[in-house]
């Protein structure tokens, strides 16, 4: 059985609480929200960020499970497009404070969630858990950050590795390099973007800030190391010291090598000059992979992947999750919707089209892709770290902040001092 070890501060917290969640009701007498309180059961309206290319074929393959085992409730499609959320985050926070939420949403599990639970927005699902069997099928610190307060607010449906490169070994070649080589750490990195520089072709494919902000959080990992970077969440790391800073020049160093159209490309489009063979390299989540199945590439014949240098033995780590809005229109849809999404043939079939890794323990995987066997023995082994970019690490306000602070320091409207102090002034 998989056992993550996530080191957040949170989850220690939350193991104490765990114990409780088994007798936590949320407030109404009756262990959370059962299939009993609900009404409706006609429609669902889900609403996600994964509207276009692999993103929705991974959602299609999810309600491709729900008909088959919902076949009376319609699945109504909110997908808002934009990648990690950049557009539907904000249109969502609008519905709920106008009241009018859809039936279910794509939340992250860790920070991001409890910005919705502080808020009062969504339900405790602990019934729903007890119900559907699903308290022993998830880690358990997963589990736990999920839960607040004894009660637990979603469903995980997978779990992503944020600390990826994807390269063309084209590309590769041309400059001379091995496609196979990996590379101990940043410095080794540089060397082999400066010979792709040199051929002319992009060396490190790019888009808008929100990917610079992931790649920002893997080069924070690099520098730091896991305990370091955990530390920048938990207070224990100081976002003004020096090593902060040699990383913030790392980072600088590598935006150095991007394409200068980034701000006005999603991630697909950077993963496909990769695909294309127009760039070398990319840092992206494991998302990535299924744009290069949905593209028919193979592996390592038409890309190459490796843990960001630096970051070898450390997952970083984002699970999306669904929830039950407060007020949801039609809660028995949602609870059937739930039902799927932490269904072992749901999380299978999702998982394989969209790249990630069932979130249950038992799921069988063995049809899974090559790339997707790396991560089921990486998250069962390495030390896991939550993503900063895709909310485990920090509230929606606060990766905002920090989105706004890199998109100036990359457009060149500050210098590095500035960018590190409006850093440090985010996350204070
Ligand atoms: C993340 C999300 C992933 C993927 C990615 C790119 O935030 O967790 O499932 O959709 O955004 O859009």
């Amino acid at each position: 059985m998989r056992t993550a070890r996530l080191m957040t501060a949170a989850a220690s917290a939350a193991v104490l609480t765990l114990g409780l969640a088994a007798c936590g009701d949320g407030g109404d007498g009756d262990g959370g929200t059962t299939g009993d309180d609900m009404a409706g059961g006609e429609q669902v309206e889900v609403f996600t960020w994964w509207a276009a290319g692999s993103e929705k074929a991974g959602l299609d393959a999810l309600v491709g499970v729900f008909e088959e085992q919902h076949p009376d409730i319609q699945f109504i499609n909110g997908a808002v497009a934009g990648g990690a959320g950049s557009a539907a985050k904000d249109l969502l926070q609008s519905r709920l404070q106008a009241n009018d939420p859809p039936d279910t949403f794509q939340a992250h599990a860790g920070a991001e969630l409890q910005d919705y639970i502080d808020a009062a927005q969504i339900e405790d699902v602990s019934g729903l858990y007890d119900e559907f069997g699903l308290t022993e099928a998830f880690p358990p610190d997963l589990i736990d950050l999920l839960t607040s307060d004894g009660a637990i607010y979603s469903v995980p449906s997978n779990i992503h590795r944020a600390n990826v490169v994807w390269a063309s070994p084209s590309v590769l070649e041309e400059a001379g390099l091995d496609p196979a080589a990996e590379y101990a750490d940043l410095d080794a990195w540089f060397e082999a973007l400066d010979a792709v520089e040199e051929t002319g072709k992009t060396p490190l494919s790019i888009a808008a800030p929100w990917t610079q902000v992931h790649m920002l959080e893997t080069v924070l990992l690099a520098g730091l190391g896991a305990e370091g970077y955990n530390g920048l969440w938990d207070g224990s790391t100081d976002w003004e010291g020096a090593e902060v800073t040699a990383a913030l020049e790392d980072f600088e160093k590598l935006m150095g090598y991007t394409n200068t159209d980034r701000d006005g490309l999603d991630w697909p489009d950077a993963i496909q000059q990769v695909i294309d063979g127009e760039a070398g390299f990319n840092v992206m989540g494991d998302w990535a992979e299924a744009a290069f199945q949905e593209a028919g590439a193979t592996s390592p014949d038409d890309y190459v992947y490796f843990p960001v240098p630096g970051t070898d033995g450390t997952f970083d780590f984002l699970a999306d999750s669904f929830t039950l809005p407060v007020g949801a229109p039609d809660p028995a849809g949602a609870r059937a919707w739930l039902e799927t999404v932490g269904s072992a043939d749901g999380q299978v079939a999702f998982n394989m089209a969209k790249g990630a890794i069932p979130a249950r323990t038992d799921a069988d995987t063995s049809d899974f892709s090559e790339y997707q066997q790396t991560a089921v023995e990486s998250f069962a082994s390495d030390t896991i770290v939550p993503s900063l970019a895709h909310g485990a690490a920090t509230p929606v306000a606060m990766l905002n902040t920090i989105t706004d602070a890199t998109s100036k320091f990359t457009a060149g409207a500050t210098d590095l001092a500035t960018f590190q102090s409006e850093l440090a002034a985010a996350t204070m």
